[in-house]
């Protein structure tokens, strides 16, 4: 049994490569953190754990789409300045009507995507908010010092 069966549809889908693309290239010269798989699979993995800590049950599935989407405008915000929580959610609209989540699930994924930088995030969105912060591997680096998060904001240990 495919455990991940959405958020590999979504993985595949044409749509969702050519973002992915998009992102890379706006990045390429980037050196702090990038909005790529490996930071998507970071935050779905970070938020599986903290599911399972505070005695939630949303599916695996559920919380990697989720993470797969968190950024996936990021791209936008480089061409135009939208915020990309914007960005995001109104690209994981389309994407999300492929994928089969009841309405209530799909309402859950696109909150917690508009509201992964908002600090007053309930409930999953907050889950998902914390973890994206979370996935960041400050100690290790190599620009850390010319990064402008602050010092209580930067994971300076292993936590996760
Ligand atoms: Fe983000
Ligand atoms: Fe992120």
């Amino acid at each position: 049994m495919d455990q991940l069966k959405n958020t590999n549809t979504l993985f595949h889908n044409t749509d969702y490569q050519n973002y992915l693309k998009k992102i890379t290239a706006c990045e390429v010269s980037r050196s702090f953190c990038r909005h790529d798989i490996d930071h998507f699979l970071s935050v779905a993995r970070i938020a599986s754990i903290k599911t399972m800590e505070a005695g939630l049950n949303f599916s695996r599935d559920l919380i990697y789409t989720t993470a797969l989407l968190h950024d996936i405008g990021r791209f936008v915000q480089y061409q135009d300045k939208t915020p990309h929580e914007i960005a995001s959610h109104q690209l994981a609209i389309p994407l999300l009507k492929i994928l089969d989540y009841t309405d209530d699930q799909k309402n859950l994924i696109l909150d917690a995507i508009l509201n992964h930088r908002n600090p007053k995030a309930k409930g999953f969105s907050q889950i998902v908010y914390q973890s994206d912060k979370l996935s960041r591997a400050c100690f290790c680096c190599p620009v850390e010092k010319e990064c402008d998060w602050s010092s209580e904001k930067k994971n300076l240990t292993i936590v996760y």
